[in-house]
């Protein structure tokens, strides 16, 4: 056996027949150095045992190839993820862009105001999705903190419903919230985060609702659980997609086409801030076209 710079480059075993060496293994040049671990083991295996070297080399060429495989499909998503969100970026910022040209430009007060009301969506639309890559940065990396308190469940969600109302008449879609009998629900939570996970089912069960459409938010205990359900008449959700719709970047295919804008990671945030609660996330669907409703389950604190 050759070994050079602590790599195998030639192997060879004698032929007791023939009385000769026959070489096992031969390397033109150096063997790469994510073989480190193959050669350590053709080093030590013995010359006899030839099969078990070959066996680990070819154990490190499959190692090799699927992490070559993996890194080509990572570098895939991240030029994927670079697309959406220079798409997502650019349009929100080059509508802010020749809105504020128009506001240095006219003299119709009318125009004016429609412009500012504009350029104020479309801010509160990039902030939105800073937010949530600082938030999906935070949750990968361990860093997502809550800062509990005790939580009227029935307070927190009519603030949700009120931000996003004057967006549910716009689109003239019916937003009711039914708070059932059962008095105020009262939990250990952090409000904002909560506050949040609300706003986020209920800004994709208006973007994914047509005009005409309704959804209902409802407030319900059982069995010391809180329950928050945000049911929607809107587009649906297909079977296959429902695995994975809580992962981070999965858009459902039926929404290309629609006017959907997004990173997809709404999602994959509100599911991580309930399980930070201690609490769970469902998602049920009959089908693309049948509406979609989505249950969160949170342990309940008496007060
Ligand atoms: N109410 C809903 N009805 C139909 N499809 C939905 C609904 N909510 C979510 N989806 C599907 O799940 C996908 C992921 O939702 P998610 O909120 O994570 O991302 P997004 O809304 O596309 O973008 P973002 O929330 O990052 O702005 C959506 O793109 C859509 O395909
Ligand atoms: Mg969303």
């Amino acid at each position: 056996m050759v070994v050079q710079e602590g790599f195998v480059t030639e192997c060879t075993r004698m032929d007791k027949k023939r009385k000769e060496n026959i070489m096992l293994m031969e390397s033109e040049s150096k063997i790469h150095a994510l073989f480190l671990e193959t050669s350590y083991v053709i080093n030590n295996c013995g010359i006899s045992d030839r099969k078990t070297a070959e066996e680990a080399l070819k154990k490190s060429e499959q190692e090799v190839l699927a992490l070559v495989d993996k890194l080509e499909s990572l570098n895939k998503s991240m030029l994927w993820f670079l697309d959406i969100l220079s798409h997502e970026l650019r349009n929100p910022i080059a509508t802010i862009a020749s809105g504020l040209e128009l506001l240095n430009l006219t003299a119709d007060w009318d125009k004016f105001y429609k412009t500012k009301e504009i350029l104020i969506r479309q801010t509160n639309q990039l902030c939105h999705l800073v937010d949530e890559l600082l938030d999906h940065t935070r949750i990968s990396s361990n860093k997502m903190k809550l800062k509990t308190e005790p939580v009227n469940l029935n307070q927190l969600a009519q603030l949700a419903v009120e931000d996003y109302n004057l967006l549910f008449e716009q689109k003239k879609i019916e937003l009711s919230v039914d708070e059932g009998n059962q008095g105020p629900i009262y939990i250990s939570a952090d409000p904002q985060r909560l506050r949040q996970v609300i706003g986020n089912l209920l800004h994709n069960a208006w973007k994914f609702t047509n005009t005409g459409g309704s959804v209902i938010l409802s407030l319900y205990r059982h069995n010391e659980k809180a329950f928050i359900r945000v049911k929607d008449t809107g587009l649906g959700i297909a079977a296959d997609m429902i695995e994975t719709l809580f992962d981070p970047f999965i858009q459902a295919e039926t929404v290309q086409g629609h006017n959907s804008s997004g990173l997809g990671l709404g999602l994959a945030i509100t599911k991580e801030i309930i399980q930070l609660h201690k609490g769970e996330i469902e998602v049920h669907s009959e089908g693309l076209g049948k509406g979609s409703e989505f249950i969160i389950c949170l342990p309940i604190q008496e007060q």
